[in-house]
């Protein structure tokens, strides 16, 4: 039976440019969307847990007020029940039944038109971008595997690793590399070789995700200099860096073989001002097309965006429920708290997702 909806919500929400600690405000008076306003393609969700992301608190400060709804509540990953169907999901997707528990990640279109995000009782989600958690783990341990786990596979899916093959993977400790290692090992497999940085207090866990060999990236820097003494022997076949360090590829010539592919994801060295964000998407055009005969780095590099679709989110949710990913949660606030969530996310220490419980 559907459950009542009530007019007004608790959400955090922000009406100007601002990093959250500056702008975010809590209410417990922020209007619902509407069930009869849902697009046809729409869900609308009773959030559980939101997952926070680095992305958008650095996006945060740098959105004008003209080109975003406001007041806009922030983020996009969530787990949840289903409590109302746009009116082309239930034939489209059947599985998506009122009160059927899901994860996914909602669109920066939703949030930029409508200002509605995650971290808020209610929040309408694409029908491509969520579904069903996976029968073996709760709504929280489902909250942070929609964003990462997409982005890991799809890393590895532009990376053509294979069986059998070395990869390093920069930044294996935080949301995005704790996915990215047990995805990476999943594929190379017993005879293939995960090498992971992350400090040394990440070790065992990581050792736990499938990484084989282990980086104290703290102790070896610059990292690059270490891989050209270590592993310039035995190169990688492929490197994923979710950190975004660009001396790694610049010096990558060393360590990964000639025909191996290095994929970023990550821009946690990027800071939240116009310029900075110019200077990295210039640095991801030039290592990706400048030729190695006017100066460039001569290896395959890629700029990856993960992209939440439904084959992406029921391969991450296959992976799960064959115990082949799991969640690894670096810790869960309560949603008075949320300022001190983003806190620990922008330390850059988490180890896995930081969650903020939204169900009462
Ligand atoms: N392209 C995409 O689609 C996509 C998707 C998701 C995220 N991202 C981006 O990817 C980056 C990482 O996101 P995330 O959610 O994984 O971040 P996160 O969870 O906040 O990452 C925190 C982790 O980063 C590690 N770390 C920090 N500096 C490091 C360094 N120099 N070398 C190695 N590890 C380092 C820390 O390890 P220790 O504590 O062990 O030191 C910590 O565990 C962010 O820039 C984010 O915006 C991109």
């Amino acid at each position: 039976m559907a459950r009542e909806i009530p007019t007004t919500m608790r959400a955090w929400y922000h009406e100007s440019p601002g990093t959250p600690a500056e702008v975010l405000k809590f209410t417990t008076t922020f209007t619902t969307p509407r069930c009869s306003e849902l697009a046809s393609e729409d869900v609308l969700v009773k959030i559980a847990y939101c997952a926070i992301t680095p992305g958008i608190s650095m996006m945060m400060p740098l959105e004008p007020a003209w080109l975003h709804k406001m007041p806009a509540i922030p983020e996009l990953e969530f787990s949840g029940t289903v409590v109302s169907l746009g009116s082309s999901v239930a034939l489209a997707r059947p599985d998506l039944a009122l009160n059927a528990p899901v994860f996914g990640v909602t669109s920066m279109k939703i949030r930029g038109k409508q200002g509605f995000g995650t971290l808020a009782e209610y929040c309408p989600c694409p029908m491509q971008r969520l579904i069903g958690i996976p029968i073996n783990m709760s709504l929280a341990e489902a909250a942070g595997l929609g964003g990462n786990g997409i982005t890991a596979l799809q890393a590895l899916d532009l990376s053509n690793l294979g069986k059998g093959d070395k990869v390093l993977i920069n930044g294996g400790s935080g949301g995005t590399g704790s996915m990215m290692i047990q995805c990476a090992k999943a594929i190379v497999g017993e005879e293939g070789c995960v090498v992971s940085t992350s400090s040394d207090v990440s070790f065992k866990m990581l050792k736990e995700l499938g990484a084989d060999k282990l980086i104290d990236y703290r102790r070896h820097d610059p990292l690059h200099t270490y891989l050209l003494q270590e592993h310039s022997e035995s190169p990688f076949d492929v490197i994923v860096d979710t950190v975004g360090v660009q001396s790694l590829y610049s010096h990558c010539p060393g360590y990964l073989r000639e025909n191996g592919r290095f994929i970023n994801i990550g821009g946690m060295q990027v800071k939240s001002t116009i310029a900075s964000l110019l200077a990295f998407f210039w640095s991801q055009l030039y290592n990706a097309h400048w030729p190695a005969f006017l100066g460039g780095t001569p290896r395959w590099f890629r700029m990856l965006s993960g992209t939440p679709d439904l084959n992406s989110l029921s391969r991450v949710k296959d992976l799960a429920e064959h115990r082949l990913l799991k969640s690894v949660i670096d810790s869960t606030w309560e949603m008075q708290d949320a300022l001190k969530a983003y806190e620990k996310l922008a330390s850059k220490r988490s180890k896995g997702k930081v969650l903020i419980r939204i169900e009462d």
